[in-house]
This record gives structure tokens, C-alpha cells and sequence, in this order.
């Protein structure tokens, strides 16, 4: 198998119908997509998560302001850009702890700046190169990050991380599948990642397809494996990087740093430079997500809890710096992250 067989997996695409997603709310039980045509239908899918994950999200927004713009300018060709703050902002607030999304929106607003005649071809042209440097970016992170991994071992990983959360191949999932390639990763314990079920219903389809070795564990299990000594990493993506290294992650990721540290079991973050924020100063200033308590009370269509129980549902939470042994982005690693070394890293040429 060469390095593509191992990513067969497309969350997000663009063609001449529009941008078109893969529906996950449905997988694994149904493959099915749907293609989005304005800019109302990308927000609604973001914000029902009908694509999720930082950079997917990112790039999805990207491809929205594509879609606004062209109806923007079609409708007034002289007032557009005024008319598209909008569409930009209902964007901006389709979910707000993953910064790749006010960061996607901050390249296509420049590019917006930069235009004035029909903009849809040099908008296009960036949302297509968001989307093709998240990939290059990944399989970069994929190679630096397997780079740590000294001996064969398995690695413990948390919510979908892969080509469903990214433009192709994955932060956390991208090394997993390079450290497969290359024998130094042998076996993946996916966490189920309670309540949405991240890795249950996409990490384990996602691996399954690739014919990676995954084991599917309950939230409540990870410190039961880290105490086998079956996993010598824990991997996990990032929806934000904080200026001092903390991260916000899917919510759980932060009792995973607390018990791999415990354990001796070390802990990497593999995001690209598009999830680090300088001016979210530390990891209190990273909005949480709050999301329905129905996706704690129900399973589907059935009440899991007493009617009349009420739920609370953060769905991200901040791990703090000094958990993190090593934040591997695009542009090098960060070993014990900490404010200078990530002032460091961003102002770094290297890419
Ligand atoms: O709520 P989600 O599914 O969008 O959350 C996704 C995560 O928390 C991922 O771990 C994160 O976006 C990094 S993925 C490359």
C-alpha cells in the first residue's frame, strides 16, 4: 500500500454544483452527502455538525464566502462587498472554539479587500488553497510527529482527528496513519468521546477503512489501557492553541492529559499553525462550546435519563500547557510548550 491507500476518506469538496459534504451525522450507518448551494445551507452546516473538526470547518467557511460572494455580486455587482459582512458574520458564528474558522475567514477577507471586479474566481482560488496547504500541512505533521515515537507501540487517540475533521489525512489521525505506514504505530485505542460520539461512529469507520488496527474503548476506560502499558502515546488534535501552549480540545482530552501523565504516558497535541491563536492569551480566554443537553438525554430518538433531568454540555475543554509533552505543527514541534516557544514557532519562517 502506498501513503494514499491509507486515506480514502473526503470530508469536504468542491465542483461545479457547489461544496459538497459528507453528511456526518449519518456515518457510519449511511455514506451520504449533501451539496450546499448558499451561504445560509454552509452555516447550518457547521453549526449542526454536519461537518465538524477545526480545519474542515475552516474550509467549509471558506468555501461558504465562495458561495456568498457569488450571490452577493450577482444580485449588486456594486455593493457586494458591503452585503457580504453579513454573510461573513453569520459564518463567523457558526461555532466558536474551533479559530481555524475566524482564521479562514480572515485570509478570504483579505483576498475580498484585494478585489474588485467579479470575485468569485479569486475567491475560489483561495478557498482551494486553504484546502490543499491543510493537506500538505497534515501529512507534514504526520511525518514530525511519528518522528517522536521512538520504538513500535500502540497509541491512544480521542473524538476524529482524520480526513473527516481536515482537508485530507488528519492532525492527530495523520500521524497515526504515517506511524502505521511506517511500523512505529501497531494498534489504535479509539475513544468513543461521549456525547457525540466522535470516535465510536467516525475515528473507528475512519481507521476501519484504511484497515488501520483500532480497538473502540469507553471514555472511562482510557486510564484502565494507559495502565496496561499497551499505549506509549496519547495523540490528539487541538481546536485551539493558546498563545502560553494551552489547548482546547474535545471535551475529555483534558482527563486524558491528567491520566497520561499518571501513567507515564506521553501526551501530543498535533494541530496546524491555522489552530494557534496569539490573542487568546491562555486557554481561560478560549470560548467553550455549550451544546444541547439532549445530547447527553437521548440516544437517538430514545430519553436515556429520567424526563425532567437536566444535563450540562460543554463539548470542549482546555488542557493546561505543562500536561503537554509535545505540540507538532506543520511548521516544527514544540517540545514542552510554553509562551516563548510558541511566540518561537509562529514567527518562524520555516513551512
Ligand atoms: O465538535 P467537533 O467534532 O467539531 O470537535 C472536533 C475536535 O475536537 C477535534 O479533536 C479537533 O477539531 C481537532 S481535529 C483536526
Amino acid at each position: 500500500m502506498t501513503i494514499h491507500d491509507y486515506d480514502s476518506v473526503r470530508a469536504v469538496s468542491w465542483s461545479d454544483e457547489g461544496l459538497t459534504l459528507l453528511d456526518q451525522r449519518f456515518l457510519p450507518a449511511k455514506v451520504e452527502t449533501q451539496t450546499i448551494q448558499d451561504v445560509i445551507g454552509v452555516a447550518r452546516a457547521i453549526r449542526e455538525m454536519v461537518v465538524r473538526g477545526a480545519p474542515a470547518i475552516g474550509i467549509t467557511a471558506a468555501y461558504g464566502v465562495v458561495l456568498a460572494a457569488r450571490d452577493r455580486y450577482a444580485a449588486a455587482p456594486e455593493t457586494w462587498k458591503e452585503a457580504l459582512e453579513e454573510d461573513l458574520e453569520l459564518l463567523a458564528a457558526a461555532r466558536p472554539t474551533a479559530v481555524n474558522l475566524a482564521w479562514a475567514l480572515r485570509r478570504m477577507r483579505a483576498r475580498i479587500e484585494a478585489t474588485d471586479s467579479d470575485p468569485v474566481r479569486y475567491l475560489l482560488d483561495e478557498a482551494y488553497r486553504i484546502h490543499q496547504e491543510d493537506i500538505v500541512a497534515n501529512r507534514q505533521m504526520g511525518r514530525l510527529g511519528t518522528s517522536l515515537i521512538t520504538q513500535p507501540c500502540g497509541v491512544l487517540t480521542h473524538c476524529n482527528t482524520g480526513s473527516l475533521a481536515t482537508g485530507g489525512y488528519g492532525t492527530a489521525l495523520g500521524v497515526i496513519r504515517y506511524g502505521f505506514e511506517t511500523g512505529k504505530i501497531h494498534h489504535v485505542y479509539a475513544d468513543e468521546t461521549r456525547p457525540w460520539l466522535q470516535g465510536a461512529r467516525l475515528t473507528a469507520w475512519e481507521l476501519f477503512q484504511d484497515k488501520i488496527p483500532v480497538s473502540l474503548i469507553a471514555d472511562s476506560a482510557a486510564s484502565y489501557v494507559m495502565k496496561q502499558g499497551t499505549v506509549e502515546w496519547v495523540i490528539v488534535g487541538a481546536d485551539r492553541v493558546a498563545a502560553n501552549g494551552d489547548i482546547a480540545n474535545k471535551i475529555g482530552t483534558y482527563n486524558l492529559a491528567v491520566a497520561a501523565r499518571f501513567h507515564g504516558v506521553r501526551f501530543m497535541v498535533v494541530a496546524p499553525t491555522s489552530t494557534v491563536d496569539l490573542e487568546s492569551d491562555d486557554g481561560e480566554s478560549i470560548p467553550i462550546e455549550m451544546r444541547s443537553p439532549d445530547e447527553l438525554l437521548t440516544l437517538g430518538s430514545e430519553r436515556l435519563a429520567a424526563e425532567g433531568v437536566d444535563a450540562w454540555n460543554p463539548v470542549f475543554d482546555v488542557t493546561p500547557a505543562e500536561l503537554v509533552d509535545a505540540i507538532v505543527t506543520e511548521k516544527g514541534i514544540v517540545l514542552g510548550p510554553n509562551r516563548d516557544e510558541i511566540a518561537a514557532l509562529m514567527n518562524s519562517g520555516a513551512s
